[in-house]
């Protein structure tokens, strides 16, 4: 039996204000690429999308990684592009779409650096810190600091593009092992100049992609950075080992303008450190004071990873553990991915109660857009 609303939920649809943004809830659609977008132009299916999900109560969406305009930022099929005129007003059509069904939207700039296209192989135009893609793949040269600047520009020049077509805020994709995250992780990081050499130095160019946003964006134009300390080349992989390293990494994205944080886990639930049990959203509010989401199996017994690479069903599992957490606000918001594309009212389902109702997961939902 289902009840109209379930009291214990309420948590979830508390509002949150960050800047100029009013969220009606505390649940986010996660980033997740559908490569439904031909010659990068995201069409009206790509729309019709994002509405369903503002329609069925996600608060805030944030789109599937949408390329800068660099000409090394990726070159997946069917990937939306955030630049040429078509590609963008596609977007706008998506921001217009997502507005009139109530719901709030950032768009996730990307950059993929020197992770390869699927079937592997590197676009022409490929960068990476050290030209290495992963442990001991040299695969081209260092960036040059014209190289570096020209992606800076183009992460400002793409801020620029987002706050015109009315969109409510950015994320920049610092997670996953992409461009941004490579800069920050020693191994793809060898620089001994400003841009590595240690911890902070490799928030370098982070830094200076925010600073550059912040400076293309009105002062209440929210930015978010979603980073990992996981990678898509090792999921063991770390970039702070301790509440102080993670407080060192932290300090200078905050400090160069960072509104929300967005921790990527592959299992929101996995304590970060020894000793507490607060997850990697939860330390990163509790050092930086501010606003943060927490990401990764929510309603689902099984990571995102596995569900690539196996057509196993996720199975749907409890919320108990996330709503006690945001009790104890641990953290401030929460994002849903593939369980959205299996129940695109997961919000309005979760908000009555009928967890039990949500469908499972199985990748062969992927193969379309609905
Ligand atoms: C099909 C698919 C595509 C994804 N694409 C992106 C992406 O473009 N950018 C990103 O940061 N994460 C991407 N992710 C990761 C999700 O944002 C999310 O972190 C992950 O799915 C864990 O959440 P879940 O367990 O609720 O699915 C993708 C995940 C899926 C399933």
């Amino acid at each position: 039996m289902t009840t109209l609303v379930d009291n214990r939920t309420a948590v979830l649809f508390k509002p949150l204000t960050i800047k100029n943004l009013s969220l009606s809830n505390r649940i986010a659609m996660a980033p997740m690429t559908r490569s439904k977008s031909p010659g990068g132009i995201p069409g009206p299916e790509v729309a019709a999308y994002y509405r369903r999900r503002a329609e069925g109560g996600v608060g805030l969406i944030i789109t599937e990684g949408t390329y800068v305009p660099h000409p090394g930022a990726g070159s997946y099929p069917d990937v939306p592009h955030f630049y040429g005129e078509e590609s963008l007003a596609g977007w706008k059509r998506v921001v217009e779409e997502v507005h009139s069904a109530g719901s709030k939207i950032f768009p996730q700039l990307w950059h993929v650096g020197l992770v390869p296209a699927p079937g592997g192989g590197f676009n022409a135009h490929a960068v990476g810190p050290s030209g290495i893609a992963k442990a001991g793949e040299q695969v081209t040269a260092p960036m040059e600091q014209k190289d570096i600047e020209s992606v800076i520009r183009a992460f400002g020049e793409a801020a620029a593009s987002a706050e015109r077509l009315g969109f409510d805020g950015l994320e920049i994709h610092g997670a996953h092992g992409y461009l941004v995250d490579q800069f920050f992780w020693d191994v793809t990081n060898r620089r001994t100049d400003n841009y590595g050499d240690d911890l902070v130095g490799r928030t370098r160019f982070a830094v200076e992609v925010i600073r550059e946003i912040r400076s293309k964006v009105s002062r209440h134009f929210p930015v978010c950075l979603r980073f990992s300390q996981w990678k898509l080349q090792d999921y063991k992989a770390r970039l702070a080992q301790t509440p102080a390293e993670l407080e060192r990494f932290l300090e200078p994205l905050t400090a160069a303008g960072v509104d929300l944080f967005h921790c990527s886990q592959r299992r929101f639930w996995e304590p970060e450190f020894e000793g507490s049990s607060l997850n990697l959203a939860g330390w990163t509010k509790k050092l930086t004071g501010k606003p943060t989401m927490t990401v990764g199996s929510v309603t689902l017994d099984q990571e995102f990873l596995k569900s690539f690479g196996s057509s196993d069903t996720a199975a749907v599992t409890g919320i108990d553990d996330l709503l006690e957490r945001m009790e104890r606000e641990e953290f401030d918001l929460v994002a849903i991915g593939r369980s959205l594309i299996v129940n695109p009212a997961w919000a309005v389902m979760v908000q009555r109660g009928a967890i039990n109702d949500l469908l499972p997961f199985q990748r062969d939902a992927l193969g379309q857009l609905v």
